[in-house]
């Protein structure tokens, strides 16, 4: 069993574990305190939830029981676009730390953009929120480079983080130039394509070569780019070791560009209707 923590990652003054556990979908809700618990044993410090996945509870509960302590974690929650309107962005703030059961989270997101709402007022909420000692950090997600720009300019706190779709079938040169440029951290939601990757011949070849599983492959890729972190999900005690054990090894260069050409597939697996904005293409 791998015992070590993931490296972190920096970002605008934060240093964010480059390995999340991600809680959304538990399809046995009985399993997930449980899970959670193993992924905290083995190693993540940085356990990724929202208000929207309905795991706020479990997650305060396996931190509980795990006995790991408070300050070695990064626990991120997010406030969901119906709650972008101060108010409710607040109230929504107080909701997740009542039912994580903790004083603070150490970051907190938006978690999508809501046209309807000045982006003004739910930045000025996110930044109250860290202002009030309810996080340590904020950050967005699903942000176009347009929005990230503004975000950025008009935010008064330092975003630290963009969590975005990125795995090895999509592009996103633009959206990765913009985090870099801001020095933001690229976190990566659905790093492994909610699957879609695992069957792939060249992560399976490269996989082979290294003795390494064709998820690992598919993680290495990610966080050996620079400022980039990820936060798969696994429903096996097996997957969670192995999504954090992607530290012993390391893909070369041809490896990486092989892996990189794959990109070109550009499949969006994270497109719910109605919320998505206008997607960067390239
Ligand atoms: N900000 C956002 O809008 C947003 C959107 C989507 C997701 N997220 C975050 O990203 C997290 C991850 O996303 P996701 O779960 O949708 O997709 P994902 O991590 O890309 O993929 C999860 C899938 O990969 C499988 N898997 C994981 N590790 C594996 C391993 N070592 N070997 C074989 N299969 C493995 C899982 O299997 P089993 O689960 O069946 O074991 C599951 O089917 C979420 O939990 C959430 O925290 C954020």
């Amino acid at each position: 069993m791998h015992m070590g923590k993931a490296p972190t990652v920096s970002g605008n003054g934060a240093e964010m574990p480059a390995v999340g556990y991600g809680t959304m979908l538990y399809p046995e809700p009985d399993r997930a305190v449980e899970l959670i618990v193993r992924a905290l044993k083995v190693g993540y410090r940085h356990i990724d939830t929202a208000r929207k996945y309905g795991s706020e509870h479990w997650v305060g509960e396996a931190i509980r029981e795990s006995g790991v302590p408070r300050d070695d974690l990064w626990v991120s929650t997010k406030v969901t676009e119906q709650n972008a309107k101060a108010d409710d962005f607040a109230r929504s703030v107080d909701t997740s730390l009542k039912t994580l059961g903790l004083d603070y989270v150490d970051q907190l997101l938006i978690h999508w953009p809501q046209p309807t709402v000045p982006l003004e007022e739910t930045l000025g909420a996110l930044a109250k929120a860290k202002s009030e000692g309810l996080t340590r950090h904020v950050g967005v997600s699903n942000f176009t480079v347009a929005l990230l720009d503004e975000a950025v300019a008009k935010c008064s706190e330092p975003i630290i983080t963009n969590q975005i779709e990125y795995h090895a079938y999509i592009r996103q040169d633009k959206l990765l130039a913009a985090c870099a440029r801001h020095g933001v951290i690229a976190t990566c939601h659905v790093p492994l394509a909610r699957g879609e990757l695992l069957n792939d011949p060249v992560i399976n070849e490269i996989a082979a070569a290294h003795d390494k599983t064709a998820a690992q492959v598919a993680l290495r890729f990610l966080v050996q780019q620079p400022k980039v972190a990820v936060v798969p999900r696994a429903l096996e005690f097996s997957e969670i070791d192995e999504d954090i054990d992607l530290f012993d090894f390391e893909l070369d260069d041809e490896e990486m560009a092989r892996i990189g050409s794959l990109r070109d597939r550009n499949l969006r697996v994270v497109n719910p209707p109605g919320r998505s904005p206008e997607w960067d293409i390239g």
